[in-house]
């Protein structure tokens, strides 16, 4: 198994490039399912979570020209063979995310088999709101050895509410609803940037989507859909990652190939900090000169503070001049890092959903497990500032969702390697 060993207190001085993001890629691939005919989809990560996808879809029947050792960032689908309706447990274990097939089959098909998702390390993470909006638009499900099976003629547009808005759960819905017969509301929606994006692509393959990046998304169902050739946009918390590196190593970095405008949250919140930064919608620099200043956060559903970035910032904390508190109000367990950054000697107590944290001047270099993908970022970021060496084993969590990532870091002055345990 692979681990990470950092040497930190390098400065970073460099150019970044942000790759496509990763939860826009995934809902993109499962929307090529909705119709025959090839689709070419650019700026794709090469990441594990989207070779699992991929595999799902092979197991499908959909042609799919992945080969992990090509650097390229196109891929080519065919989706015209689809012939099997069923995610099996291997793959839906290894990925949530595989739940995204769910919609677009039922509404090609009218049948799908996906493996109900267990918990995962941050939380129970139910599919309820998925499976409700479903039955209201007509399908039938039932729960059969671990199996969700889902049958229906037409789907019918129906009006749906989110208790809590749900990300893959509006995806999910979207792509049921764009080929079901009258008009489907999904109201208390998700508005992520990705779920902007799923929607932009879905009416370029000749969807009616109205109210796209607004809490209140109308679907009229057509009968065909077209496939298009697509670019997925950039990853948002790829990039905030970056940004939060120069909070702990120092430094200078220019990031390019963004969106900033997807992280008005987390640059206001990274400003408060001290962090300098400059530049434009697609291309930005961030510099830290002084001490970092303590900042409360509280993730929120998009436009809010995402919790995606939630362990990273976390570690900015930990070397901040005074109390924060950050509070986690999307999932129930997501401060496993805590520990870990313990390790390192951060001084931080979790109560509850909130973690309180008392920046204190230096971490020092400790051996850490990653957890989950996110955590094992800010381990990253927590070793780049840590004096001497850290060393974080089962970084297969980060491969999962962060393309080069030493690669990446190690071109911009961080003394970084990866190495067989
Ligand atoms: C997506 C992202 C993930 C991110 C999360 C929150 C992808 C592939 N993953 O995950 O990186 O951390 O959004 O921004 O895009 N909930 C229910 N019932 C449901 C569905 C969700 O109660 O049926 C709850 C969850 O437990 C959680 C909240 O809704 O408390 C938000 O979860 P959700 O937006 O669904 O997360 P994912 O789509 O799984």
């Amino acid at each position: 198994m692979d681990q990470l060993v950092i040497e930190g207190r390098h400065p970073l001085k460099g150019t970044i490039r942000i790759s496509g993001a990763k939860n826009a890629a995934l809902p993109i691939l499962a929307a090529t399912l909705l119709t025959g005919g090839t689709f070419r989809l650019q700026n794709i990560p090469r990441l594990v979570d989207i070779k699992t996808f991929t595999d799902l879809m092979t197991d499908l029947g959909v042609i799919v020209d992945y080969s992990a050792d090509n650097d390229s960032d196109v891929l080519n689908i065919d989706s015209s063979g689809l012939s099997d309706h069923e995610a099996p447990y291997d793959l839906v274990r290894k990925m949530r995310a595989s739940i995204l097939v769910l919609g677009p089959l039922l509404s090609r098909t009218g049948k799908a088999r996906v493996s109900l998702p267990g918990g995962c390390a941050i939380g129970a993470r139910p599919i309820n709101l998925h499976l409700k909006g479903l039955e209201l638009m007509g399908a039938k499900l039932r729960l059969k050895k671990g199996y969700i099976e889902a049958r229906a003629g037409r789907l019918n547009g129906a009006h749906i509410y989110f208790d809590t808005p749900s990300v893959t759960g509006t995806e999910n819905l979207m792509m049921a609803a764009v080929l079901a017969k009258g008009t489907t509301v999904l109201r208390n929606a998700a508005r992520e940037p990705e779920i902007l994006a799923l929607g932009q692509m879905l009416n370029q393959m000749e969807a009616k989507i109205k109210g796209l990046g607004s809490d209140t998304v109308k679907i009229e169902g057509v009968r065909k859909l077209r496939p298009v050739d697509w670019a997925i946009i950039p990853d948002r918390i790829e990039a905030g990652t970056y940004m939060m590196a120069v909070g702990t190593a120092g430094g200078e970095l220019i990031i390019e190939n963004l969106l900033a405008n997807h992280l008005e949250a987390v640059i206001s919140k990274l400003r408060s900090t001290g962090l300098q930064i400059e530049g434009d919608n697609t291309r930005i620099s961030v510099r830290k000169k002084g001490n970092l200043h303590s900042v409360d956060i509280k993730t929120l559903p998009y436009p809010g503070f995402p919790t995606d970035l939630q362990a990273q910032i976390m570690v900015l904390m930990a070397l901040a001049d005074g109390l924060s508190v950050i509070t986690e109000t999307i999932f129930e367990n997501r401060f496993m890092h805590v520990a870990e950054l313990r390790r390192l000697g951060a001084d931080i107590k979790v109560e509850g959903r909130s973690a309180l944290i008392k920046g204190i001047n230096e971490l020092n270099g400790a051996p850490v497990m990653a957890t989950d993908l996110r955590a094992s970022a800010s381990l990253v970021l927590a070793g780049l500032a840590a004096k001497g060496t850290t060393t974080i084993s089962r970084v297969y969590h980060l491969d999962r969702g962060y393309e080069c990532l030493e690669r990446k870091l190690a071109a911009v002055g961080a003394n970084i390697k990866r190495e067989k345990a």
